[in-house]
């Protein structure tokens, strides 16, 4: 990353850091992944406004579709079901660590959460007690366009946050994606950490 202008760089590392921002480096990891699972990634394009990214193929459990006028409802119902299956309501009585980022698949009002599979599970998860809740393969396109953004996640800040990642893609290789519109809310935190959120708006594409 650095090397091997070791000096410039840490003076352009120093004043990125009073800029708060690091371009060409990506995201940092979300402080939540220091302590839980994460799915991996590479970055293949970092921007100020966004990033792309190509994720590993890995295993995803995902609610039904639930059908909800906002976001929030929509969410914690899914975010429910699957956390029951994760705390041992599964065929094998298991407990599931948890992991991050959640992800909500928004789809006009349906909203569909997934959690990652952690990798003691990737090869074979215990089957759930409900043929609604289903273990899925992510990601089912080549690239995630991302945007990054802090506080909790509302049903206001949504469309926000999803018109901005698509302004940003604009006149950009990646334009394409700014015409879909489906998208995935990520959010690293738990309702209880009221600081240092990291939610993501994530499109993806091919
Ligand atoms: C929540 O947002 C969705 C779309 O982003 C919208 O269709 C819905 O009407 C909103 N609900 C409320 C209660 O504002
Ligand atoms: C589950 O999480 C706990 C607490 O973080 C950790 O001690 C344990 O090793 C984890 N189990 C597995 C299988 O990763
Ligand atoms: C276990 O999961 C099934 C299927 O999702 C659900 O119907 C049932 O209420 C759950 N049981 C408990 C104790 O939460």
């Amino acid at each position: 990353m650095c090397s091997p202008r070791i000096a410039l760089c840490l003076f352009v590392a120093f004043v990125s850091s009073i800029l708060s921002e690091c371009n060409g480096q990506g995201y940092k990891p979300a402080p939540t992944c220091a302590r839980l699972e994460c799915p991996s990634y590479s970055v293949v394009q970092s921007e100020k406004e966004f990033e792309i990214r190509n994720y590993n193929d890995a295993l995803w459990v995902s609610s039904p579709k639930i059908e909800s006028n906002t976001y929030r409802e929509g969410a914690n119902k899914g975010f429910r079901i699957i956390r029951d299956y994760y705390r041992g309501n599964n065929s094998q009585q298991v407990k599931i660590n948890m992991t991050a980022p959640v992800l909500v698949d928004v789809k006009g009002s349906t909203y569909a959460v997934h959690f990652y599979v952690p990798q003691k599970y990737q090869k074979s998860i215990p089957a759930p007690n409900s043929d609604e809740i289903k273990a899925v393969k992510i990601p089912k396109y080549k690239y995630a366009a991302v945007r990054r953004f802090d506080g909790f996640i509302t049903n206001e800040s949504i469309p926000i946050q999803v018109a901005a990642l698509k302004k940003s893609l604009q006149g950009t290789p990646y334009q394409r994606a700014a015409a879909i519109d489906v998208y995935t809310v990520a959010g690293y935190n738990s309702p209880f950490n009221p600081v240092n959120r990291v939610n993501e708006i994530v499109i993806w594409f091919d």
